[in-house]
């Protein structure tokens, strides 16, 4: 079956919402979009309204300009990360047998305020840049080693031999977990990528495997600190209570799912860029001081991530009648390709004065790994840059994509002199 013939089924346009504002798009399964992600996006950007409702996958909203984005990533009120209600998740929970295993939360990612404060607060001093900054060293040192074991070969697929299992590694660097469960958490990242239905049951056995891998190492951490993640994790505390096990392995799934697939995705699609754009490669290559311009531009350029919002009470958004109970997905993607934000924004432009792109979002839920990314990305575009020639996208196996809240780079064939 092509994914084409995925595209879901659609459903009727609620009495509530005009004609006017409905666009026939699939954020899974588009079949433009998943040619080519974001030439469909622009394309949508000019011609569907700022604010529109899709019949696809069960009907929802997408917040498609960046004034939109910007407003309701702020406004938790009206648009809750809970896409089930905090009480109602703790209620079940309390009433599972007593000697069901813990089923992991990603916690503060799906909490409003104020219950998100108390999950966030005590990660913020676990990612600054101090913590991250140390991890320098070994992120380049792994990039280099990725790139020396393709350099002779003259070609790749990029997403395997690189922008996957660095980010995998530099989660067991960052987490204080053995070097030996790469291949499991490989596999784990694999299976948690391949599962595109929401089914939740799958989904909570796919994340008690991945708190189990780490369980060993969480024990023993709390025994014998070191100077890594998870025995910081035992230092903290959340709302004035010390961590227990369960809170270190909520938080290790949540930094499993945020910070894994993520940059791997922004590696693949600033890449992808470099490998069309053979000046600007020149250009990098030339004066390196430039690659954190280009990061922040791919960044924008390619802004990949799709965060979902449950509407939490009736309201009119911009002009817009939405119902509580609604979904309304934060189109991020949309956002940062906006004319009215950013001129000429289908440009690639090295040099853009002044307004920040929103792919790590706006808001209470911004995302707390954003320096690590920038760091990741930078690392891999400067060694990529240093130690290969001029490479281009291979003509005979173009890019394969996938839509989803995280749009990602399926395949990337990349080819070189060698
Ligand atoms: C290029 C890579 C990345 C991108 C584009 C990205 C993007 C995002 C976005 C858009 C959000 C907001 C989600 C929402 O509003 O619902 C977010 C949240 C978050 N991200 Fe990232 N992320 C990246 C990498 C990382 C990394 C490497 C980590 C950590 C290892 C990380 C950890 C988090 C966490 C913990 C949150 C939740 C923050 C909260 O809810 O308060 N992210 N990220």
């Amino acid at each position: 079956m092509t994914k084409a013939s995925a595209v879901s089924a659609a459903v009727a346009r609620p009495d509530h919402v005009p004609e006017s504002l409905v666009c026939d798009f699939d954020m899974f399964h588009d079949p433009a979009y998943v040619l080519d992600p974001h030439k469909r996006i622009i394309d949508l950007v000019e011609n569907a309204p700022p604010v529109f409702w899709t019949p696809r996958n069960g009907g929802h909203w997408v917040m498609l300009g960046h004034a939109a984005n910007f407003e309701a990533a702020r406004d938790t009120d009206s648009f809750s990360s809970e896409m089930v209600p905090y009480e109602q998740v703790e209620a079940i929970l309390a009433a599972l047998p007593p000697d069901t295993p813990h089923i992991p939360r990603a916690y503060p990612i799906n909490l409003d305020p104020p219950n998100h404060a108390k999950y966030r607060q005590p990660l913020q001093g676990v990612f600054s840049p101090r913590t991250i900054n140390v991890l320098k060293d070994s992120i380049r040192e792994l990039a280099r080693e990725l790139v020396a074991e393709v350099a002779d070969k003259g070609e790749c697929e990029f997403m395997s031999a690189i922008a996957e299992p660095l980010p995998v590694r530099v989660f067991l660097k960052m987490l204080g977990l053995p070097l030996e469960k790469f291949a499991e958490y490989r596999a784990l990242v694999k299976e948690h990528l391949s599962e595109t239905s929401p089914e939740p049951a799958s989904a909570i056995l796919r994340l008690q495997k991945v708190a189990a891998a780490m369980r060993d190492t969480v024990l023993e951490r709390r025994d014998n600190p070191r100077d890594d993640i998870i025995s910081l994790l035992w230092k903290v505390e959340i709302d004035g209570r010390p961590t227990e096990l369960e809170d270190i392995e909520n938080y290790g799934v949540l930094l499993f799912i945020a910070g894994l697939d993520t940059v791997m995705q922004g590696i693949g699609h600033g890449v992808r860029h470099l490998a069309q754009d053979l000046p600007l490669q020149d250009k990098l290559r030339a004066e390196p001081a430039l690659v954190s311009d280009a990061t922040e531009e791919l960044l924008r350029r390619y802004t990949f991530t799709v965060p979902p919002r449950r509407v939490a009470r009736d309201l009119v958004f911009q002009g817009v009648q939405m119902k509580e109970g609604e979904r309304a997905m934060l189109f991020l993607p949309g956002a940062d390709l906006d004319p009215k934000e950013f001129p000429h924004a289908d440009q690639f432009e090295l040099k853009r004065d002044g307004k920040p792109h929103i792919a790590f979002n706006a808001g209470p839920h911004r995302c707390l790994g954003s320096h690590l990314a920038r760091v990741e990305l930078n690392i891999v575009y400067e060694e990529m840059l240093a130690g290969l020639p001029q490479f281009r996208i291979d003509p005979e196996r173009p890019a394969r994509f996938h839509g989803g809240h995280v749009i990602g780079v399926e395949e990337l064939y990349l080819v070189w002199d060698k």
